[in-house]
Formats: C-alpha cells, sequence, structure tokens
C-alpha cells in the first residue's frame, strides 16, 4: 500500500512537471491566426487591469476577482479570436519581488480556461524596481496561448515589441509558403515608463515613457521588408500602452456624437510627459519633451495603418481619426485611428463603468481601410458602435453615457 501512495504522488508529481513544460513548448507552435471562414477576425482589448494593488488599499488585491468576471463575461459575450492585453496588467508598484510575476497566472486564466489566445504590451505598472516586464513575458508563457513576442534587443527598447501577422481562412502559410500572404499585420510596442527593474538599478530610477528610436527603426525596417516580400501594403493596426502627443492635439476636437466616448480627463497622459527635451525626467517642470515624435512620423508614413490603440488614461474612451495637419502638430495624420480603449480592472484609478474595446475586421472592407468597433461593458450592454470608415470624425452617433461602478 505505501509504495501505491508513494508512486501515486510521483505520478502527481511528474504529470504536473510534463504539465508545464509542455505549456512552454506549445506557445512556438501555436497555429497561425486567421480570419474565419466568414471573413471576420474580431480582438478583444483588455486595459488597466492592475492586478495586485496595495492589499492594505480599499481598491487592493482583494478586489482582483472582479475584474476576473469582468474578464469572463466578456469573454462570453464576445468570443473573439484574439485577446490584447493593452499594458497595465500587473501593478508592480505594489507588489512583492518574490512573486511579483505570479498574478499573471489569474491575469490569464480567463483566456486559458477558453482556449483562447493572447497578445499583450506592457504599461509603465508593469515596469517596476520590483517587477521586470522581462519575468512577466516568461510568466506568461508558462501557459499555453501566449503569442506575445520580443523581438527587438537590447534595454532601451523594453520588451512588448513584435508583429503578427493574420492569415485568410483558405490558405496555410505552413503549407502554401508565401502564397498565403497575411490580410492583417497587428504591431505591438512597448511605451515604457516605471521605473527600471532592481537587477538593472537599486534605486527607483525613472524608465524613459515613450518607443524607443531602436523600436521605430525596427518598424520601418520590417515594415519595409514585408512589403517586399509579398509584394504588396499589408493593412494594419498597432497597439500601445501610453497614447501619443497627437491624441492629446486631437482632444481639443472631441465631440460626443462624432467621437462616442468618455472624455473625463482633459490633457492626455502621453509618451514623454515629465521628460525634459534633452532627455532628463523632471516633473512637473517638464510637462513634455517631444521624445515620441520618430514614433508618430513612423506610424503617420505607413501606408495601410489603420489605427493605434492605447490605454493608460482610465476615462477617456474615445476614438478619433488622425488626419492632415492638426493645428501645433509637427506631424500630419494620415487618416489613422486613434483609439483609447475602455479600463477593464477593478484595480487602477477611477470608477468608470468597466469593460473592453472590440475590433470586429472584416475581409472583405480592409481594401478600403475599413473596420468596426465597440465597448462590450461589464453589465453586458453595448456602447460606442462605430464604424471607422472614411466619413469618421464626422458621422453622427449616439454619445456614450458617462456611467460609474464602485467597488
Ligand atoms: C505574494 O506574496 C504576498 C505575501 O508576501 C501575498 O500577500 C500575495 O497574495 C502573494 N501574491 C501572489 C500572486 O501569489
Ligand atoms: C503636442 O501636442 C500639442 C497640442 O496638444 C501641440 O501643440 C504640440 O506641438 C505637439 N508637439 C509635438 C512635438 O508633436
Ligand atoms: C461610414 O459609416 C457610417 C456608419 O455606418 C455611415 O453612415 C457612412 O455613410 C459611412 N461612410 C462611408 C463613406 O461609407
Amino acid at each position: 500500500m505505501k509504495s501505491l501512495a508513494v508512486l501515486a504522488v510521483y505520478l502527481i508529481g511528474s504529470s504536473r512537471q510534463a504539465a508545464v513544460s509542455s505549456r512552454q513548448a506549445n506557445n512556438a507552435n501555436l497555429p497561425p491566426l486567421k480570419f474565419n471562414a466568414d471573413g471576420k477576425f474580431q480582438i478583444t482589448i483588455f486595459s488597466d487591469m492592475h492586478f495586485g494593488m496595495y492589499s492594505w488599499l480599499p481598491r487592493g488585491q482583494k478586489e482582483d476577482k472582479k475584474t476576473t468576471k469582468v474578464m469572463n463575461d466578456i469573454l462570453d459575450y464576445e468570443r473573439p479570436d484574439l485577446v490584447v492585453m493593452n499594458g497595465d496588467l500587473i501593478n508592480g508598484d505594489g507588489t512583492f519581488a518574490h512573486n511579483s510575476t505570479h498574478y499573471i497566472d489569474q491575469i490569464v486564466k480567463p483566456m486559458v480556461d477558453r482556449k483562447l489566445t493572447w497578445a499583450s504590451t506592457y504599461g509603465n505598472h508593469d515596469h517596476q524596481l520590483n517587477l521586470p516586464a522581462k519575468g512577466v513575458f516568461e510568466r506568461e508563457h508558462l501557459w499555453p496561448g501566449s503569442r506575445t513576442r520580443r523581438m527587438v534587443p537590447g534595454l532601451a527598447a523594453g520588451v512588448s515589441n513584435y508583429y503578427l501577422p493574420v492569415y485568410p481562412a483558405t490558405c496555410d502559410p505552413e503549407k502554401d509558403g508565401d502564397k498565403c500572404a497575411p490580410e492583417l499585420l497587428l504591431w505591438f510596442f512597448d511605451s515604457r515608463g516605471g521605473y527600471y527593474h532592481s537587477s538593472v538599478e537599486k534605486t527607483r530610477t525613472p524608465q524613459p515613457n515613450w518607443v524607443d528610436a531602436s523600436v521605430v527603426e525596427w518598424f520601418r525596417k520590417t515594415n519595409a521588408e514585408l512589403k517586399c516580400r509579398y509584394r504588396k501594403i499589408i493593412p494594419s493596426l498597432a497597439f500601445s500602452h501610453i497614447p501619443i502627443n497627437a491624441t492629446d492635439a486631437v482632444q481639443k476636437h472631441w465631440d460626443p456624437r462624432r467621437h462616442p466616448g468618455i472624455n473625463d480627463e482633459v490633457g492626455v497622459a502621453m509618451q514623454g510627459q515629465g521628460w525634459c527635451p534633452e532627455g532628463k525626467h523632471d516633473w512637473p517642470r517638464c510637462k513634455y519633451g517631444g521624445q515620441d515624435v520618430p514614433f508618430m512620423q513612423a506610424l503617420s508614413k505607413t501606408k495601410g495603418m489603420m489605427g493605434l490603440f492605447y490605454g493608460h488614461d482610465h476615462g477617456n474612451t474615445w476614438c478619433y481619426k488622425w488626419n492632415g495637419d492638426i493645428a501645433g502638430m509637427p506631424v500630419p495624420g494620415n487618416g489613422m485611428n486613434l483609439c483609447f480603449g475602455q479600463h477593464t480592472g477593478y484595480g487602477g484609478y477611477g470608477d468608470w463603468i468597466r469593460g473592453a474595446r472590440e475590433l470586429v475586421i472584416s475581409q472583405d472592407k480592409l481594401k478600403d481601410r475599413v473596420f468596426e468597433s465597440h465597448m462590450r461593458l461589464e453589465s453586458g450592454e453595448v456602447v460606442g458602435s462605430i464604424t471607422l470608415n472614411a466619413t469618421y470624425n464626422h458621422d453622427i452617433y449616439p454619445a456614450t453615457p458617462n456611467q460609474k461602478t464602485y467597488l
């Protein structure tokens, strides 16, 4: 009997080991992302979950189960093909070094339970003295379904810089090679910020809060290579946690019926905020240092770029089409849409109703660079349904009610 019990323990132990290692191996072999047979591809964007807030706060980590419920409910309503977690997954300024990345296990569970696949960008709260974004990345890959990659080397680049191709339903890049060209490219950028991890700097040293020049260069080069390889411009979407300065410029033209959404935070917290033009962090003396200009230029010069999605400001949820010259902006827009998400977490500041931005992309509308979006709220309600087409900014929609949900 005793030896059987020992054997049982041994078997349970080893199957657990096997589960962990096969999980790690699986993500390299995830099937390519594809449009469905009906020509649609849907993305759910979760923003600013802020798991692991200081446990002594009213908004502490005991509230995280509410965030999990928001995620579970939204995934059941929407059944997306891909989930994007657009930064501030963990509130790393309040977590302990010994287990700061472990919150990922709870964060990815709604997707793992449904065998869904996801892709992350990291936010300023994922880059902290006690929380290395690199560790968040490694923890994600203990679970089956993470497509988060790291394509740009070097400390300055941050971690979550990569792209994902989405192929048509009718071909398979693994069998058909380059004859199966992507229909859509998804680009992910690490806007960094927060603080360097203690393995880099022992004291809390601010980390630049913009997409690094090395990443902009990689984006330009890789995009040009893809255009050459497939002999076409591939429509694309981009994700980055912190908004760009153009968002601050277009906010002055926000109209509740043309840009449905909440607009409670006037003065966007943007890349380069708190940094002086010469590169020193000095808040509040330096409001904005202009370090995101190369990123904005690269985006606005990218043919086929249809939208940039960010979080960071929990009280803003609108989209604006950045077209032509905007007063005061040195970089003209190319018609790409600049969109906030919806605050998903019960962690993080603000009581605006929790939810997610949904992107519904139809293959047949991509030639016109058109796609659809709406917000799915924790109440189950859908608000802010828009068509991001040539006349967005001019079309009239119902204004989004400014709802709140408290703890
Ligand atoms: C991390 O450890 C602390 C205690 O040191 C505990 O309160 C917290 O719940 C732990 N978090 C996770 C995700 O394991
Ligand atoms: C940033 O946006 C403001 C408008 O909010 C604009 O006046 C300024 O010129 C912009 N700066 C850069 C470098 O884009
Ligand atoms: C864009 O979409 C809106 C809403 O569906 C519609 O009213 C408008 O006519 C469309 N514009 C174009 C150019 O198709």
